[in-house]
């Protein structure tokens, strides 16, 4: 094929566009044939280079007529444009290839580990608690997180305008229904659908109006129901000082202070050992060196009157005790809303 060289004197219009079809026809053919970078170079030089053929061509049209400059001008600038763009287009679609070339897969090397998913520490502490109190003998039952203001006030002997429903900020669904503000209805429930002796516990979500860093709007209680033939305040003493010192450790000391619910009588709430300072007292226990972690006491004789347990025969104690409050205290965490936020650098400590 005939290539024009830089010099070569073009009279003919028609002769001049030739020249530009044949020099494009063999640019594009030479690229096709380009396999690496040094290929590419070499085309490069050839056709876009400074001496390069397209170079040359573009030169000889100042020897042309001057009409017919201007057209030859547009012809050249077109051909120096697509040439141009094809080779930007393969000089990446090459250093993409080259690029795959280095990166081959060792097959030798270990697989990524898929990521195991972790007991949430409020279901485990759950769990905990439930395994201490069933293997003293306690059966676990679980009940309807609607509740019925029967169950979860009525018959726990705290009448409507009770001032006891002032404790609880309340989540009403309507009159009747309402979200449980404790596990303590699953008392009521329970002895409703059997005699003494019962032994049970009742883990489950509760509700109330609430949030700050002690308090989220849900959480977690273990509700506690023995009644039976000859029970005593010192059974309630004896099985809750165990399991604290279950959960906590033995040398806990635990404390039980006089206080109020209207479904027991008498009441107890019961405190341990700051596990921080251990007793001493520091800005967690409020300087008392002591930390509240449940409520109790012996079944109100009121309450029997609502499941048809005589009272002159049967008496029992009850507890129930917040989740969140003594996982907060068995792992030091300082933020009770940690557990909702569901922030893996936290979550995967547990
Ligand atoms: N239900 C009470 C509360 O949520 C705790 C409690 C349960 C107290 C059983 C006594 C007996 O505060």
């Amino acid at each position: 094929m005939e290539i024009p060289v830089a010099g070569e004197t073009l009279v003919m219009e028609g002769k001049m566009r030739d020249r530009f079809q044949e020099l494009e026809t063999r640019a594009l053919k030479d690229l096709e044939a380009v396999r690496d970078a040094a290929g590419l170079e070499r085309f490069r030089v050839t056709y876009l280079g400074k001496k390069g053929l397209v170079t040359s061509l573009m030169r000889q049209i100042g020897s042309l007529p001057a009409d017919k400059r201007p057209e030859a001008g547009r012809q050249a600038n077109l051909l120096k444009k697509k040439l141009t763009e094809r080779f930007e287009a393969l000089r990446r679609t090459l250093s993409l290839e080259a690029e795959k070339g280095t990166r081959r897969i060792d097959v030798t090397l270990p697989g990524r580990r898929p990521e195991l998913g972790h007991i949430h520490p409020i279901t485990q502490t759950l769990e905990e608690v439930c395994d201490i109190f069933q293997r003293m003998g306690f059966r676990v039952v679980k009940g309807p997180n609607i509740e019925l203001d029967y169950y979860n006030f009525e018959a726990l002997n705290i009448p409507k305008d009770h001032p006891a429903r002032d404790m609880q900020d309340t989540f009403y669904i309507s009159d009747t229904l309402l979200l449980r503000t404790h596990t303590s209805p699953m008392q009521v429930r329970v002895m409703e659908s059997q005699q003494p002796p019962v032994s049970i516990i009742a883990p489950g979500k509760v509700y109330r109006r609430d949030s700050d860093v002690s308090h989220t709007p849900m959480f977690h209680q273990v509700e506690g129901l023995l009644v039976d033939k000859g029970v005593s305040f010192s059974h309630l003493k004896g099985t809750l000082t165990s399991f604290v010192h279950q959960m906590f450790g033995k040398e806990t000391g635990v404390r039980f202070r006089p206080s109020f619910f209207p479904f027991t009588e008498p009441s107890a709430e019961v405190d341990i050992q700051c596990v921080l300072c251990r007793g001493t007292g520091c800005r967690t226990c409020g300087q008392t060196g002591w930390l509240e972690i449940l409520g109790s006491g012996m079944v109100d004789p009121a309450v029997y009157g609502f499941v048809d347990y005589d009272p002159e025969v049967y008496t029992g104690f009850a507890f129930g005790m917040g989740i969140e409050r003594i996982a907060m205290l068995k792992y030091g965490i300082d933020d009770i809303q940690m557990f909702y936020r569901n922030e893996m650098r936290f979550l995967r400590q547990f």
